[in-house]
């Protein structure tokens, strides 16, 4: 039988809570692979135990790393930048994780021999097409399934370095180009439109490969430097800003609460769902702000507030946002008045088509919503709409997000709800069901 959890009640007021959320996603993937490229053994601390960085530990491992995980840290022996030990006939799979198998292709266009890559049911629904390009014209040789995965990646020796836009605004396809640069003589340039910046603050602050990035108003100008060696690292990792963005939404909607949550990382390139969010009226606060190797990390103080106003969002923010949208159209129905979002189309490629899934949600919840030109999305919002029907969420492609934001919509607005797959919140947060426990949710 299919698995499934209940949802009844809306959570009670919480006060005085402090939470941690599990170390950032994108931190996790990105110190697994760029630490395997590296000349000796790298520590992460607080890396985040989630199927997605699981799947790109277990790949590592067969391309020959040794890599040793517990509670606290994950040691990666790396063997330097051409230290796969590549084999014949090799697949590797990188289950739900886009970024894994994007960022993944491009470790590997030095393979001496063709390696498979496969996915899950949503991987493989997904644009790859996206990093084959690029990686093409570095030299490798790829075949793909129109586009998608299972794709099958041969290296070559003679990569040869490369100018390329970036023009999706995709942090995974400008670091998709910025790791096959590591493995390719001379200088590779990006023009790339603003994303999260992760692989650059690591490429700078940390592996200390020559970058240069200069910030253009519209767009990025990256140039890398390859073939430099990759000396050890330690990296601790902060907690995830999608993963708390739960949390601060579930805060904000619920009555009379407030939240601390400690030690996210608050990269400006990741907070845009801050912003929005202030936009929108929430009371959001940052302290205890340090730097770390480039990222700033800091605690987050959060308060319920039932003055929210809709707001008209340019594209400027789509990308810092990117992973939050879920999360944001939950906050327009409860704001008074019309939102206006625009320019969303890259929402349907991640793990489930989310600007499809959110429109279905919020009707589902009978809020009124209109898909618009340009890939955006109107939302009437109306603070005391009245929430008592049953709601069943299922067949969504186990997307972690969608059950998430789901379970956070039957806390705060109450209802009688079903949400089918409860393993899927496991692929990004393992601790999600434990840590609305401890505020008070009561779950079936
Ligand atoms: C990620 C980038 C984003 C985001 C994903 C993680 C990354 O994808 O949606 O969850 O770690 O670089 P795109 O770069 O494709 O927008």
């Amino acid at each position: 039988m299919q698995k499934f959890i209940l949802i009844k009640k809306k959570i009670e007021k919480f006060k005085k809570k402090t939470i941690t959320v599990p170390g950032d996603k994108s931190l996790s993937i990105r110190f697994v692979l760029l630490s395997s490229l590296s000349q000796g053994k790298c520590t992460a601390y607080n890396i985040l135990k989630s199927e997605d960085v699981i799947s790109a530990i277990q790949n590592m491992k067969k391309l020959g790393v040794k890599i040793f995980i517990n509670k606290f840290k994950c040691e990666v022996y790396g063997e330097g930048l051409f230290g796969y030990k590549y084999k014949k006939n090799l697949v590797l799979n990188a289950g739900n994780s886009g970024t894994t198998a994007r960022l993944l292709c491009s470790t590997l266009i030095d393979a001496h021999f063709p390696i498979k890559i496969i996915g899950d049911k949503s991987l493989i629904k997904r644009d790859m097409s996206r990093v084959i390009k690029p990686l093409k014209l570095f030299g490798a040789k790829i075949k793909d399934n129109n586009g998608k995965l299972p794709v099958l990646i041969k290296g070559s020796k003679f990569t040869k370095p490369i100018n390329y836009n970036e023009n999706l605004g995709s942090a995974q396809c400008k670091s998709a180009v910025m790791i096959a640069a590591l493995k390719t003589f001379g200088t590779t340039r990006i023009k790339s439109l603003p994303s999260r910046n992760h692989t650059e603050l690591l490429f700078k602050n940390v592996l200390n490969v020559p970058t240069k990035i200069i910030k253009k108003k519209k767009y990025d100008l990256i140039e890398v430097k390859g073939k430099s060696k990759i000396k050890p690292f330690n990296y601790r990792i902060p907690g995830d800003i999608s993963s708390a963005a739960f949390f601060i939404v579930l805060t904000i909607l619920s009555k009379n609460s407030q939240l601390i949550l400690k030690n996210v990382n608050i990269n400006p390139s990741r907070i845009g769902i801050i912003t929005i969010l202030k936009m929108m009226g929430a009371k959001i606060k940052f302290f205890n702000k340090k730097k770390y190797k480039g990222e700033i990390n800091g605690d987050i103080l959060v308060k319920s507030t039932n003055k929210l106003k809709a707001i008209n969002l340019n594209s400027s923010l789509n990308s810092s946002a990117i992973d939050e949208f879920l999360l944001i159209f939950l906050v327009a129905s409860r704001c008074n008045g019309v939102s206006t979002f625009v320019k969303l189309s890259e929402l349907n490629q991640k793990e489930s088509k989310r600007l499809d899934w959110g429109i279905k949600i919020l009707k589902m919840m009978n809020v009124k919503v209109i898909r618009t030109k340009n890939h955006g999305i109107k939302i009437w919002g109306n603070k005391t709409f009245p929430v008592k029907k049953r709601y069943i969420i299922k067949d969504y492609l186990k997307d972690h997000r969608i059950f998430m934001l789901s379970a956070v919509a039957a806390l705060s607005l109450g209802g009688n709800w079903k949400i089918y797959d409860p393993d899927s919140f496991k692929t990004s947060f393992p601790t999600f069901l434990k840590t609305l426990i401890s505020l008070g949710a009561k779950i079936e």
